[in-house]
């Protein structure tokens, strides 16, 4: 699928594998997800630009890559977000962090913002949303809108699971976004909750049920 890149290194795979038993525990679930994370957040910033700087190892001088450009923001749509927040900021400690509160109706499954606080300048920054869970897409729809009312315009989605109609529905929205998956499901259902999937993130991670 163009602008899906599916993420499917064997270690991904694995622990998706355990996460998505029903038997595994809150702490095993948490645990997990953060080390997914890390791999997750290795391949959505695979591509970035590298410049070159002077520095003196101890024996020379030498020109060495780092990465150019402006810190990384991370935005954490809540709650279930901030599960794979903490893994990122493992890998890249100096990334700024954006939290954008949208929940869903579980009537009309619409998203209603209640919390948004990001860094000032986004517009020339790239920004990963993370949301585990891409289901119909409403709140990572609604929440990209909000970046983009603040300026941001360098945007990737990064998730574990995605249905099909939620791609449908963030493409149709968000064209100029990629999202990085580490699978893609068979449907949602009625509910809204994504087959086979997991249930419900934040619930696993927090032990909310
Ligand atoms: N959110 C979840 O946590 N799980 C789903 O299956 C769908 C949305």
């Amino acid at each position: 699928m163009d602008g899906v890149t599916v993420i499917n290194h064997p270690l991904v795979q694995h622990k998706l594998t355990i996460m998505r038993k029903k038997e595994t525990s809150t702490a095993g679930f948490r645990r997990l997800l953060r080390e997914i994370s890390t791999l997750l957040c290795y391949e959505v910033t695979r591509d970035l630009e590298l410049t070159m700087e002077t520095i003196e190892t101890p024996l020379k001088e030498i020109q060495a890559p780092v990465l150019e450009g402006k810190k990384l923001v991370f935005a954490s749509i809540l709650r279930a977000g901030n599960g794979l927040l903490e893994g990122m900021l493992d890998l890249v400690p100096s990334a700024r962090v954006a939290h954008i509160g949208v929940y869903r109706d579980h009537e009309t499954l619409e998203a209603i913002e209640y919390y948004f606080k990001a860094p000032e300048d986004v517009s020339n920054r790239l920004i990963i949303v993370v949301d585990p869970m891409l289901a119909t897409g409403n709140s990572s729809i609604a929440s990209i809108e909000k970046l983009k009312e603040r300026g941001a315009r360098n945007i990737r989605f990064l998730c574990l699971l995605a249905a099909p109609e939620g791609l449908r529905n963030f493409q149709a929205a968000h064209p100029d976004v990629p999202i990085y998956t580490a699978s893609i499901d068979s449907h949602l259902n009625e509910q809204g909750y994504i087959v086979p999937g997991l249930g419900d993130a934040g619930d696993r991670m927090y032990g909310t049920k």
